[in-house]
């Protein structure tokens, strides 16, 4: 991709203490933690305080020689950065096979009105996709009705492979459907993703430090290609 803009902004994401039950148990269990462990959480996130690290979130562009191309925006939402690098991935195929690509922060894209075709993700915290992803495909439901949409999650539920696993996965991709139900996604699918407790909010570290027991990339980079080449051509297509 030429030439990648990093930009360092404070990672935001304050999701309060309350973890719906079902999707955050089901993503505990299956990483192998037990329901005291569950309990364990529940005190050590009302008891944690602030203090956000620096995060570097990935917005970058490519293909804007391509005047005729279609334009697509991967944007992305992310507490702790790793969304961005599949972000960043997904784009650079997305260019490769002939589009005109931006890749950003939801909370940087000002006009969605501008490209053809939209890929929309976000990292899973606590079963849900971050609030920002939400509130971008609530907001332009309407409009993303009329393009080409493909949706994506990151989440630490798939570093472990197995068919309980992917079942939540699945789950924690389709949630976003109803929150627009007017969007038709041509693709959706999760990731594994990444944890680096230095780059997350202080008062998550004990609580993943207990669910992941260590650092951790997860993100499979043939897996995210290959996703995004067998989407470019639907993406690509003109009309
Ligand atoms: C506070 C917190 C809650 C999380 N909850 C979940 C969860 O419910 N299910 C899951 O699979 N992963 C969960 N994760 C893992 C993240 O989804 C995963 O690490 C993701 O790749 C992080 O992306 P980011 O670095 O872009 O923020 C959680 C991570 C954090 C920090």
């Amino acid at each position: 991709m030429k030439n990648p803009k990093k930009i360092k902004a404070q990672c935001s994401v304050n999701r309060g203490n309350e973890f719906p039950g079902l999707s955050r148990r089901g993503f505990v269990t299956g990483l192998g933690l037990s329901a005291v462990g569950v309990g364990l959480i529940r005190s050590t996130l009302a008891l944690a305080g602030h203090g956000d690290p620096k995060v570097e979130f990935i917005e970058t562009s490519c293909g804007q020689e391509n005047k005729d191309a279609i334009k697509i925006l991967v944007g992305y939402a992310s507490c702790c950065g790793s969304t961005g690098g599949i972000a960043e991935a997904i784009g650079r195929q997305l260019c490769a096979a002939g589009a005109r690509v931006d890749v950003k922060l939801l909370t940087d894209v000002d006009d969605p009105s501008v490209y053809d075709g939209l890929v929309v993700g976000s990292a899973i915290q606590e079963g849900e996709w971050l609030p920002e992803a939400v509130k971008f495909v609530a907001k332009h439901e309407k409009l993303m009705a009329q393009k080409k949409v493909a949706y994506f999650v990151s989440c630490l539920a798939l570093s472990k492979i197995t068919a309980h696993n992917q079942k939540i996965a699945e789950a924690y991709v389709h949630s976003i459907v109803p929150k627009a139900p007017a969007v038709q996604p041509l693709a959706q699918t999760a990731f594994a993703g990444a944890v680096f407790f230095e780059k997350m909010p202080k008062k998550y570290v004990p609580v993943m430090k207990l669910i992941a027991k260590k650092d951790g990339d997860y993100r499979n980079w043939e897996a995210i290609r290959a996703w995004a080449d067998g989407l470019a051509p639907a993406m690509i297509k003109k009309g």
